[in-house]
Order: C-alpha cells, then sequence, then structure tokens
C-alpha cells in the first residue's frame, strides 16, 4: 500500500531500530488508514453531527427531486436560484439552520413570523418554490426530510445550475417548532459598517475568509434600488430592481468581485470589504485574492457554505420533521 511503500523508500536501509521503527510507522498507518475505510468518505463530515449520506437509505430521491422542482421554477422565474441561497444564508443566521425562517404568523401556536423583519420583508422570496419541493419530498418519503434541509440542498443545486461550484450538502437537520423575531432583526443590514458586519459574521463562528467569500453570493439575483449605494435615481421607486452583479448578472462566477475593485459594488455592505479604513489589514487581501483567481473563490465559498450549513443544527431527536414548512406539527 502507498503509505507503507513511502515509508519504507524514504528510510534509508540502517540499523535494526530504524527498520522497527519504519515497521512500527507502518503498523501505525495501516490501522489508522483502516479506522477511516470504517466510514465511507461521502459520510465524512469533519466533526459535524452532518452527513451528506443522511438521506441515502430513507429518501434516495432526494436530491433529484429538490433539483427538479427548481428547475421548473426557474424557467418562468430565473431569478429563484438567488433568492434560495439567500433563504439558506437567513435561516442559519437566526438560531442555527433549523427552518426557522419559513414559519409564517401564527399567533396561537405562539409563532411570530421571521418573514416580517426588515432584513425579509418585501425582500426574502423563494417561499412558494420552498412548498413545491416540501409537497413532492412528502409525496415520495412522508415525515423524512426537513425543511432545514432543504434550503441546504436548494442552495447548493441554486449555485451549481448558475455554474458554480458543486459540494457535497451535509444533512440530517431537524426543525424548530420557535421561531426567534429578536434575532431576525438583527440580521446584517446593507448598512452596517465593516467592524459591525465581522462581528454578526463572528457570533456564528465566521471568520473574514467567510465573509468576504459568502458575500460572493452577490455574483447573482436582484437588489431594490434603495438598498443600493446610488439609493435610485431620481423618481426611480424605491422597490425599482437592479441586478447585484452588472456584469454576468445571472452567473456564479467571480465577478462581484471585479465589480467591488472597480468601485461597482452595488451594496454599501459590499464596498466596505474594500473601503473601510480597517479592510486593508483584513478583506481586502481575501477580496483581491478572489478577484484574481475564482477557483480560489469555488474553493472558500463551498468550505464558508458548509461552515455556515453548520450553525446550530437540530439533530437526533431535537426538534420536528415539519410536514408543511410554514407550520409546526399537529396544528
Ligand atoms: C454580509 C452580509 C450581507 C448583507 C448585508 C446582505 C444584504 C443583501 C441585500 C440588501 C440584498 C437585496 C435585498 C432586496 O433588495 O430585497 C441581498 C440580496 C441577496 N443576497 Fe445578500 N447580504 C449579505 C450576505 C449574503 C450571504 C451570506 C448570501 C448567501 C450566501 C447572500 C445572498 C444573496 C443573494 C443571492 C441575493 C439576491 C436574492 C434575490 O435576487 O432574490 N447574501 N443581500
Ligand atoms: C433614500 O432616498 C429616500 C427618498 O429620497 C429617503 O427617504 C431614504 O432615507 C434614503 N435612504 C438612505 C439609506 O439614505
Amino acid at each position: 500500500m502507498a503509505a507503507s511503500s513511502r515509508i519504507s523508500s524514504s528510510s534509508p536501509a540502517g540499523g535494526s531500530g530504524r527498520l522497527l521503527l519504519a515497521a512500527h510507522c507502518a503498523l501505525l498507518l495501516l490501522a489508522m488508514a483502516g479506522a477511516a475505510h470504517a466510514h465511507p468518505p461521502t459520510t465524512s463530515s469533519g466533526g459535524s453531527p452532518l452527513s451528506s449520506a443522511f438521506y441515502d437509505a430513507s429518501c434516495p430521491g432526494a436530491y433529484a427531486i429538490v433539483r427538479r422542482v427548481i428547475q421548473s421554477a426557474r424557467v418562468s422565474d430565473p431569478r429563484i436560484p438567488a433568492s434560495l441561497i439567500r433563504l439558506h444564508f437567513h435561516d442559519c443566521f437566526v438560531q442555527g439552520c433549523d427552518g426557522s425562517l419559513l414559519l409564517d404568523d401564527d399567533l396561537p401556536a405562539g409563532i411570530q413570523s421571521e418573514k416580517n423583519v426588515p432584513a425579509n420583508k418585501n425582500s426574502a422570496r423563494g417561499f412558494p418554490v420552498v412548498d413545491d419541493i416540501k409537497a413532492a419530498l412528502e409525496e415520495a418519503c412522508p415525515g423524512v426530510v426537513s425543511c432545514a434541509d432543504i434550503l441546504a440542498l436548494a442552495a447548493e443545486i441554486s449555485v451549481q445550475l448558475a455554474g458554480g461550484p458543486r459540494w457535497r450538502v451535509l444533512l440530517g437537520r431537524r426543525d424548530s417548532t420557535t421561531t426567534n423575531v429578536q434575532s431576525a432583526n438583527n440580521l446584517p443590514s446593507p448598512f452596517d459598517s465593516l467592524d459591525k458586519l465581522q462581528q454578526k459574521f463572528r457570533n456564528v463562528n465566521l471568520d473574514n475568509t467567510d465573509l468576504v467569500a459568502l458575500q460572493g453570493a452577490h455574483t447573482f439575483g436582484r437588489v431594490q434600488c434603495q438598498f443600493t449605494r446610488e439609493n435610485c435615481t431620481a423618481g426611480q421607486p424605491q422597490g425599482t430592481l437592479e441586478n447585484l452583479d452588472r456584469v454576468t448578472p445571472n452567473v456564479f462566477d467571480n465577478k462581484y468581485y471585479g465589480n467591488l475593485l472597480h468601485g461597482q459594488a452595488q451594496l454599501p455592505s459590499d464596498q466596505v470589504m474594500l473601503s473601510d479604513p480597517a479592510a486593508p489589514t483584513t478583506t481586502a487581501p481575501i477580496v483581491h485574492r478572489f478577484g484574481s483567481n475564482q477557483k480560489d473563490f469555488f474553493t472558500s465559498f463551498v468550505a464558508s457554505m458548509i461552515k455556515m450549513g453548520n450553525i446550530s443544527p437540530l439533530t437526533g431527536r431535537e426538534g420536528e420533521i415539519r410536514k408543511n414548512c410554514r407550520r409546526v406539527n399537529g396544528k
């Protein structure tokens, strides 16, 4: 096997002590390789309780079903992939990736929806597509796939359909029976300073590289002109839509960073990663790196998406698998 031959070739035939040591190392490596093989590589998730193989037995068609519904939705609404990845972000940043964002107001049940906070109201979209995905999954494997996992799967599929990287989505999240409006009110704002954005990301264990990589999702999708640095042009209604990436508006690529480098970012919160006085020693070098190397961006983006998807999931017997993503069960 490769490991042991590497050891013997790098050990000159010296005294018996050396040979013994080499043999010992080889055995250790063999033991480690054996342990690694006990888990197929597809389930390895680096310390996360989640696993990419979670539905392999219980709902083997899950990925294909989610993909098919998104494919069909984007025929009439090409913006859908961008809208769906944003839902995963707004879900994960509020009490973890637990589908809390998807719950509608239900005051008798004590549910105050996160959909009405400023970051979501008249802004977060794609909920009917999530309903369609859930309905298709309930048809194929009732009560199995969580709404939180639907958002994680939809995020990866959306990136991939737009020409971005693919990755193995970690799965096994369960759905909350609660919302957290206070935390949703604290979602990152387009008018936050760099320091504030860094704080909000650090609160969920995401660093400067994650901040720069994840904002790279603004390579597709739309923005209402009221949130742009120009704040609309004279007489334009506040909700007028513009492209977040003015160069390749529907493609998932690294052009977003090129826009930043040309002072052409749409959101104030995009441009601060270069313009803030603290940027040169924190985020700016990362913007330059991703702007000049799309492969670097893709690799980091995938790693950061997996990190974001690991924010405080409910697992095991926690939470529930909602039958309808808009309502807790038993209602
Ligand atoms: C750093 C903090 C962030 C801020 C302040 C921010 C802010 C915004 C704002 C203001 C919009 C436009 C909303 C509207 O006009 O209604 C937007 C859109 C979008 N955001 Fe972010 N964002 C951030 C991070 C992220 C992250 C981490 C992702 C995903 C990984 C993401 C993905 C998107 C996408 C794809 C859109 C377009 C959605 C659509 O067309 O429906 N954003 N963001
Ligand atoms: C954008 O312009 C509108 C109308 O002129 C104004 O009411 C609003 O406060 C402005 N927004 C920002 C963030 O400056």
